[in-house]
């Protein structure tokens, strides 16, 4: 039996749902980035760091919802609070809790001076760069090459085609992009300091409103000394919106984010994922000036507009104040780290026991598996030389051992999410699954 038909034999409810969502749905799938594998495993239920399929298969889940399960599944603290609001309010006039949540936010997020909820990451992002170009009376967005930062017009394009995927390189995503927005996003690559001095200076920083970037790439590169520091003087020098986009870092390396943990700090950073745990909510946190630029004192013609039925919504609020509650005790981050950081180490031992070209990176609690032998410092030297079928193949092998990676997506690597319930034997079942895989994959 070939892996595909393993697969199919293994996972044949799932692919009765998949065979009827093809029917209702675009490809199948409501978010790309959700399906993996020839089809998706569908999730029936999930509890801590593991996961049952809907044909009663069971999975240790690195893929934590595309990261927003934290603190693992079925928190009980994030559970009660959910339950515990939804006897008193579902959806009203604005509550008290997320007033509380903005001023928890606020003594952690340095650059937070106001905050504003919307309801993903998208959104937040969207608002942060119309805010930038507001405020600096200027149209042009800088981002960083090929690292995703959301949907809408302006964050689409400088996204090609990943190099694990047919015509790999060329531009993605643009349909229904307009040209002005085409024209006005350039980007640059992550940790290239001279390739973005010098981008700036083409264009001519008067013009630029803002930089729109992770300050790690893809939450799992971190950033050569002297980049985003580089990044943060450049931006002042001429007057740009330095955000960061922390839709991922934040609360995964501290309480403080990205921002925080590098020690750089941003005009406006936006949060989403992790914050609360499961629930939709998205957060733009900012200078004062800038996000004033919504106020109802602002003249109307020059106003930002912002709004929505979701932002503050009091589910989000709770679950976010629950996962506050949690991440806020002493040894969460540790662990978290600790744990991140076996895992990198424990499956490196493992690639280089067998001596094939794959390093294992990230930071915190993310890992990402890139197939290169050499130390991983810039997307463009390191995560280009990649092998699809290789990719596919040991995402499936891990997959048929019980272990749920984010693999075969827009990422050419293997990603993992560490979740504060993961275990010892949760790491275990990783490491062992990837030896499995490697010597299955390239016959070692
Ligand atoms: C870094 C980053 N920014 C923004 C987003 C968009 O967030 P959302 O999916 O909540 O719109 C994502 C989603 O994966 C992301 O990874």
């Amino acid at each position: 039996m070939d892996d595909i038909q393993e697969y199919q034999s293994r996972h044949a409810e799932s692919k009765k749902l998949y065979e009827r969502a093809c029917k209702v749905a675009v490809d199948g799938a409501q978010a790309p980035g959700k399906v993996d594998g020839p089809y998706p495993i569908y999730t029936a239920k999930a509890q801590g760091s593991h996961l049952w399929d809907v044909d009663g298969n069971e999975y240790v889940d690195y893929i934590l919802g595309l990261g927003p399960m934290l603190l693992g599944h079925g928190h009980p603290a994030v559970t009660q609070a959910i339950q515990s609001q939804m006897s008193y309010v579902l959806n009203s006039t604005p509550t008290g809790v997320e007033v509380e949540l903005a001023e928890r936010l606020m003594g952690h997020i340095p650059c937070a001076e106001k905050i504003r909820y919307t309801a993903s990451g998208t959104e937040a992002n969207m608002l942060a760069v119309r805010l930038a170009r507001s405020f600096t009376g200027r149209d042009i967005l800088l981002r960083v090459t090929d690292d995703y930062v959301g949907w809408a017009d302006s964050l689409m394009p400088g996204l090609h085609i990943p190099a694990h995927q047919p015509g790999a390189g060329r531009a993605w995503g643009l349909g229904g992009v307009p040209k002005t927005s085409q024209e006005q996003t350039h980007w640059f690559d992550f940790n290239d300091t001279e390739g973005f001095k010098s981008l700036v200076s083409s264009i001519g920083g008067d013009r630029i409103a803002a930089v729109i970037m992770e300050p790690a790439y893809r939450a799992s590169m971190a950033p050569q000394p002297g980049f985003l520091e580089t990044i943060r003087s450049v931006t002042k020098d001429i007057g740009a919106m330095l955000i960061f986009d922390e839709v991922v870092t934040g609360f995964r390396y501290g309480m403080q984010g990205g921002q925080g943990y590098f020690n750089v700090i941003p005009d406006l950073a936006s949060f989403g994922k992790a914050i609360s745990g499961g629930i939709p909510l998205g957060i733009l946190a900012g200078r004062k000036d800038v996000m004033e630029r919504m106020s109802t004192q602002v003249p109307p013609e020059e106003r930002v507009y912002h709004s929505g039925t979701w932002p503050g919504m009091p589910l989000a609020s709770v679950a976010a104040m629950a996962v506050l509650d949690v991440l806020e005790q002493p040894g969460t981050f540790p662990q978290l780290f600790q744990m991140g950081e076996r895992l990198r180490t424990e499956i490196q031992d493992v690639v280089n026991e067998h001596e094939v070209p794959m390093r294992a990176f990230g930071v915190g609690p993310v890992l990402e598996i890139a197939f290169t032998d050499e130390p991983v410092v810039s997307p463009k030297q390191n995560l280009l030389k990649v092998e699809p079928q290789i990719i596919k193949s040991i995402w499936m092998a891990m997959a048929m051992q019980g272990v749920l990676t984010v693999g075969k997506g827009y990422i050419p690597a293997i990603r993992c999410f560490v979740s504060l319930a993961h275990t010892d034997e949760d790491i275990k079942k990783a490491v062992d699954s990837m030896d499995k895989a490697i010597k299955k994959v390239f016959g070692r």
